[in-house]
């Protein structure tokens, strides 16, 4: 059988594995390098400048050691920054990570939908550009939320946040309510976010559609690598800190279950 290909996925913390799931689902055959840029986290609300060099940077020692034959991008802030200059400085295929505006819109019948979040992704002009190309038919409110990733990370180490921390993060996204047009659609647009969906449905206003990017990134990443035979691989996916720290024992539990 043929050498598996590697798969890079990379995001600031944990909240790329609920991309990596869906893509190891597709191409079960891969072989799969996590790298969490934890010494970084949260990239959410940090200045764009020292963010794009940091990105750059990082990825680049992971392609050198790792050497991929694609990586995903699974984090929107990242996506949304620095994809171009990433394409620009490797020549390695990327797939990245940004806000399902398109199909949420496509979906919403109220017409009305919210796109949460961090701060970073939704004050970038590559998400107001999606919203000016594809929003045509639909209002659009950004929920930028400063804390969310943090308690994604802490949710996944066994130390959840409360119900009212959580519901406070996500309220703006409510507006006024019913009955006339509602949002009926939340874009998750953070890669940390699907780890709390739970937590969301629980404290939500009302019951929405939470939109997860994640399958649609796996179809994406399938269909780029759809010419490379099956590999043949055992391995064990492997996941790398750049903190360098070891993960406490909640997490490394939660990890095992990502199949680490
Ligand atoms: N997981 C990341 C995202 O999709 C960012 C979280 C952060 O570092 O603030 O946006």
């Amino acid at each position: 059988m043929p050498a598996p290909a590697t798969i890079l996925i990379f995001d600031s913390g944990v909240g790329g594995l609920t991309v990596f799931r869906e893509v190891a689902t597709a191409r079960p055959d891969a072989r799969y390098v996590y790298v969490a840029d934890d010494a970084g986290f949260p990239y959410g609300n940090k200045p764009e400048a020292e963010l794009i060099a940091r990105i750059v940077a990082v990825v680049g020692e992971a392609i050198a050691s790792h050497k991929p034959d694609l990586v995903v991008i699974a984090c929107n802030t990242a996506s949304v920054l620095a994809l171009a200059q990433l394409r620009a400085a490797y020549s390695v295929p990327f797939v990245g990570t940004v806000p399902a505006i398109k199909p949420a819109c496509a979906h919403s019948k109220s017409k009305r939908i919210a796109v949460l979040g961090t701060q970073a992704t939704v004050s970038r002009e590559y998400t107001r550009k999606l919203i000016t190309e594809f929003a045509h038919d639909c209002n659009v409110v950004l929920v930028g939320s400063p804390k969310l990733a943090t308690y994604a990370e802490l949710e996944l180490a066994g130390t959840p946040a409360s119900d009212s921390d959580i519901k406070s993060e996500i309220a703006p996204c409510f507006g006024e309510g019913p009955p006339e047009h509602y949002t009926d659609t939340i874009v998750l647009a953070c890669t940390h976010y699907p780890l709390l969906v739970q937590r969301f449905r629980a404290v939500a206003a009302w019951p929405v559609d939470w939109l997860d990017p994640a399958p649609a990134i796996a179809r994406r990443v399938a269909d780029l690598m759809r010419e490379r035979p099956p590999g043949d691989t055992t391995e064990r996916p492997s996941i790398f800190f750049t903190s360098g720290k070891v993960p406490p024992r909640a997490l490394a539990g939660a990890l095992v279950q990502f199949g680490f």
